[in-house]
């Protein structure tokens, strides 16, 4: 029979307990505790694995803009950019980004995976050009990068000595260092004043994918704009702005080509407009809101102050934090554990991570409050110790 493949495929997931299945889940209102909650199949639990960092989905002010958006635009773009889909409010939320990240130009995608796809290929249109991507880097990032005619280069995590001399080998006149600004399965941060520095010592470009550090990173959650200037900075509004689509921030030359060789940009309908309208009205709150990044950093302080310390925890100044369980059995295991406490902590396990660093990826989110996280620990040091 034809596609035999897929049966086959399945039931070694199954066997080597990495097959991955959806879980359909309700939300409960849009106060602080009813959105840090959620039911599956009728139970309800302390959400710990949302990218919702800073809180703001369902948030009023949003829902209310979302609605302005669709009465002034209507809900869909109703043609790609280039020919009529290309509305104000998308103008609109291009302006509002680049005064926020103080970048020349902006250019919005229907999701991150298509920012990065769409970059990585039209950048990597010519054998001249070398990709230089920390190992962790995203799949978006690497599936671009490795779809394109680029040479492609892989440097071990945050390892600056090793990317140097991967710079200093290399005789392409088109060199660009990538990397996210908070690695999303480790929740780290990357070297970004080393990748800066490197970037100018040997002519490279320096992209930065701030999925999760945007809105969380910085006194205006502008990220790793915060503390660089990334060359080309790309985000995703599905994370902390909590609507949905991403951005490519960028100088104008970069910003024309991607217009004219994007693919993903140029064969794509435009964003929702409505939607735009609704994500320049969470950048506002994300701008003028402190207490947002100053309760998770708070929340995720207690969290490992509450660990047992035999915990293998990374440090991470970010709302992810990851918990190294190893073996993908006994990360399925730990998980299910805190399942039955009322707490949902979904475990990571390979081709997401590598083998052998299956995980808990914890997310302390601005909704979160103390006895939430209270609870977590408990039940993490009763699972783990
Ligand atoms: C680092 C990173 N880049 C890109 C993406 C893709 O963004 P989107 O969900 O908007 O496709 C994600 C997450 O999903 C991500 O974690």
């Amino acid at each position: 029979m034809a596609f035999d493949f897929i049966k086959d495929k399945l039931a070694a997931q199954q066997a080597s307990s990495l097959y991955r299945q959806r879980v359909c889940i309700q939300q409960h209102g849009a106060d602080d505790d009813a959105k840090s909650h959620i039911s599956i199949d009728g139970k309800a639990y302390i959400n710990f694995s949302s990218n919702d960092y800073l809180g703001l989905n369902n948030h009023p002010d949003i829902n209310k803009a979302m609605q302005e958006g669709l009465d002034k635009f209507g809900l869909s773009g109703c043609s790609s950019n280039l020919v009529t889909g290309f509305h104000y409010a998308h103008q609109a939320l291009e302006d509002t980004i680049c005064q926020w990240l103080n970048k020349p130009k902006c250019l919005l995608f229907s999701s991150g995976f298509a920012a990065n796809m769409a970059f990585f290929q039209a950048l990597g249109q010519s054998s001249a050009t070398s990709f230089f991507l920390d190992k962790l880097s995203h799949a978006s990032m690497l599936d671009g990068a490795f779809s394109s005619k680029a040479a492609v280069k892989r440097f071990a995590h945050n390892d600056i000595m090793q990317l140097s001399e991967l710079l200093t080998k290399s005789a392409s006149g088109n060199k660009l260092i990538a990397s996210e600004g908070v690695f999303s399965m480790d929740g780290d941060q990357a070297k970004l004043i080393d990748l800066s520095a490197l970037a100018t010592t040997h002519d490279a470009s320096l992209f930065i994918d701030d999925a999760h550090s945007i809105g969380v990173i910085g006194e205006q959650g502008q990220g790793s704009n915060s503390i660089v200037e990334p060359d080309v900075t790309m985000a995703t509004f599905g994370k902390a702005i909590a609507t949905s689509g991403a951005f490519l921030a960028c100088d104008e030359k970069l910003h024309d080509y991607l217009i004219n060789f994007a693919r993903h940009y140029i064969y794509s309908t435009a964003i929702s407009p409505a939607l735009a309208w609704a994500t320049i009205k969470s950048i506002e709150l994300i701008k003028a809101e402190q207490w947002r990044r100053d309760k998770i950093i708070e929340l995720s302080h207690l969290l490992t102050d509450l660990l047992d310390p035999s915990i293998n925890i990374i440090k991470s100044q970010s709302s992810i934090q990851a918990i190294i369980i190893g073996d993908e059995d006994k990360a399925l295991n730990v998980s299910e554990q805190l399942n039955n406490a009322g707490l949902w902590v979904t475990a990571i396990r390979p081709p997401t991570v590598a083998k052998g660093t299956s995980r808990l990826r914890v997310t302390v989110c601005a909704n979160h409050n103390i006895n939430n996280i209270k609870a977590l620990a408990y039940s993490l040091n009763k699972a783990l110790c």
